[in-house]
């Protein structure tokens, strides 16, 4: 077992950096963003004018979905180690935050994407427990097998669209926590697809070049199978 790390204490330019951030992104969310992720906004405390409390945020998500947020210098970590923590129920994040020249974009995730764009998700109890799942099923394949899998967690997970009472919704961690993608997601150079297993994985997704086609899922149960289809298609393609 890891040694419990502390969170980082955040220095006023860092909780600044933030507070830029939440200024430009938080009008988008409230406007376009999927009620899950709203209501798990508020159901964590998060606010404009600082970097969360770690310490309380991770007893909230605690008693809510049973997860625990885990503190690491790495910026960037390997699939083997962060799907090895998400099958423990152990959401990494990264102490980094973006500089302030970088507040539009920055190709490496920090703790403004993994804090305001995945955590109000992880308070779902439903996607809480996928989350682990997909884990789970990642887990049972070494890297260069699960490299689609790795596409239908970008193209869910960070970059994906959900239906919700006969509206399109944003979904993905990665269109919260960036103005730009958000912005470009919803323009009419990305075309909105049905999600389907078969068709994301024609579609190589880079961390470095805006998305031409982005996916819908129908609701929570699409996403539920989405990772036991994609171990099913796997098999028969071996
Ligand atoms: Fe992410």
């Amino acid at each position: 077992m890891d040694a419990v790390r502390p969170f980082k204490h955040f220095s006023p330019e860092e909780n600044h950096i933030w507070s830029l951030l939440w200024a430009r992104q938080i009008d988008n969310c409230r406007s376009r963003a999927s009620k899950l992720w709203l209501d798990g906004l508020d159901k964590l405390g998060m606010t404009a004018d600082r970097v969360p409390d770690f310490n309380e945020m991770n007893a909230r998500l605690k008693a809510l979905t049973g997860w625990e947020l885990v503190s690491t210098d790495v910026v960037f970590s390997d699939g083997q180690t962060w799907f090895e923590h998400l099958a423990r129920r152990q959401f990494l994040i990264t102490e980094y935050i973006r500089e302030e020249k970088d507040l539009l974009y920055t190709p490496l995730p920090d703790i403004w994407h993994d804090t305001f764009g995945h955590l109000p998700l992880m308070t779902d109890p439903r996607y809480a427990d996928y989350i682990e799942h997909f884990a789970h099923v990642a887990l049972r394949y070494n890297k260069d097998e699960r490299t689609s899998l790795g596409s239908l967690w970008w193209y869910t997970i960070e970059f994906g669209f959900i239906v919700e009472n006969d509206e399109m919704k944003a979904f993905g961690a990665g269109l919260m926590s960036s103005p730009g993608e958000m912005e470009h997601a919803y323009s009419d150079d990305v075309t909105k697809t049905p999600f389907s297993i078969e068709a994301f994985e024609r579609i190589s997704p880079s961390p470095h070049a805006m998305h031409k086609t982005l996916f819908i899922i129908d609701n929570i149960e699409q996403l539920e199978s989405s990772a036991e289809m994609w171990a099913n298609r796997h098999a028969q393609l071996a």
